[in-house]
């Protein structure tokens, strides 16, 4: 493999000393870039797209050629451990994905199973050991999964939901159904995260989507233990490196001190936490990822620079901050902006180190 060239968001990520703060924005391989568009159009649906390895290397670093970014990330989409359950993903246009086998009773959960990371998922750690080859070292590369609780959302609602009606009800009448999905789903996520390490990638985050809708006692119980369950099971090395893992619960800025406590190396701060809080509170353990409202980027290029320079002020000196969004880029973004964000970064931070 060859030697990285540029590992500041590795570096950053494990509290080492870096020359900038390293930057990538969630979901930056997608909508916003005209040449996504054009790729998929060339795929077929979405999900042909995450099935072919070429193309999905290709999306996963298109990106990169526009904006100096620090690091590239697996394109490819949560739902995929579902889909290799049987319960048969389809994105229809404007409504999201949709399950047409939904979980919704205790037989029906009682059918899941770890899917084969060769024969169901094989297709993903193709994707990461493709894309490993075409970065060449330029910059690491993040793997990625859905977290239990966030999986378990799509699986039960049968897709996107306002109100989380169906999992809401199966959490307080049938918790036993819910934790025999959540456990399964663990499981799953710890073979899939392992498989994507084992295949190239050199970080994973999890996605806790809508960890954020829960109260803090279900929070701890049907979202928190079970990444903490996945934290453990991981085996965080590559290459004679160290993987970092980074916890993601959108909406979870109160609840960052338990979840420091799970192991993990850093936490994703969405925008509803200011980040020097955060510091203060769990600075000491994790570093800490984000949080530029992803809003700003509908803005001005003065006025993303202005907002970049207020959140490296915030976190302030020394390493453990990697700046991104606070939770996707949005589809109708301008590019230009997006490198007005990428570039403002790369210029305002080296101030903070060294
Ligand atoms: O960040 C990246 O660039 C990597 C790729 C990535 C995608 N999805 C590609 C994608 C990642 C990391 C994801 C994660 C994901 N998928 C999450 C968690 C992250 C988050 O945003 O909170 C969730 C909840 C999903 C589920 C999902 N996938 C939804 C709800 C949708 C539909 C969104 C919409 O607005 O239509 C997807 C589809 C999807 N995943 C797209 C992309 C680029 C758009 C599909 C298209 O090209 O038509």
């Amino acid at each position: 493999m060859a030697e990285l060239q540029n590992d500041r968001f590795l570096r950053a990520l494990l509290k080492e000393p870096v020359d900038r703060t390293p930057v990538w924005m969630m979901r930056q391989a997608g909508r916003y870039l005209p040449e996504y568009r054009e790729t998929r159009k060339e795929a077929g649906s979405f999900m042909d797209l995450c099935r072919n390895k070429e193309l999905a290397c290709e999306v996963t670093l298109q990106p990169l050629e526009r904006f100096p970014l620090d690091a590239a990330i697996l394109f490819s989409d949560i739902l995929t451990i579902p889909d290799a359950m049987g319960l048969e993903l389809r994105f229809a246009t404007g409504e999201g994905p949709i399950f047409d086998k939904p979980v919704r009773s205790l037989s029906d959960a009682k059918k899941l199973f770890v899917p084969d990371m060769d024969s169901d998922l094989g297709y993903v750690m193709d994707a990461v050991s493709t894309i490993r080859k075409a970065l060449d070292g330029r910059v690491p590369l993040i793997g990625f999964s859905g977290s239990p609780w966030t999986l378990a959302t799509y699986m039960v609602e049968g897709g996107s939901s306002k109100t989380y009606s169906k999992i809401k009800a199966m959490m307080y009448d049938e918790p036993a159904t819910l934790h025999h999905i959540l456990d399964v789903l663990a499981d799953s996520v710890i073979a899939y995260l392992n498989a994507q390490i084992e295949a190239g990638a050199q970080a994973v985050q999890i996605f806790d989507t809508w960890g954020g809708v829960l109260t803090p006692r279900d929070y701890q119980e049907f979202s928190l233990r079970y990444m903490a369950k996945i934290v453990d099971g991981l085996k965080r090395e590559n290459d004679g490196r160290k993987v970092p893992v980074i916890l993601f619960t959108k909406g979870g800025g109160q609840w960052l001190e338990k979840m420091a406590e799970t192991g993990c190396d850093a936490l994703g701060l969405d925008w509803t936490t200011d980040i020097d809080d955060a510091r203060a509170r769990v600075g000491d353990k994790v570093a800490l990822q984000g949080n530029m409202d992803p809003s700003i980027l509908y803005a001005s290029p003065a006025r993303i620079r202005e907002e970049v320079a207020t959140i490296l002020e915030k976190y302030g000196h020394g390493t453990g901050h990697v700046f991104n969004l606070g939770h996707g880029i949005h589809p109708e973004v301008n590019p230009e902006h997006a490198g007005a964000f990428i570039q403002a970064v790369t210029e305002l931070s080296p101030k903070y180190h060294g």
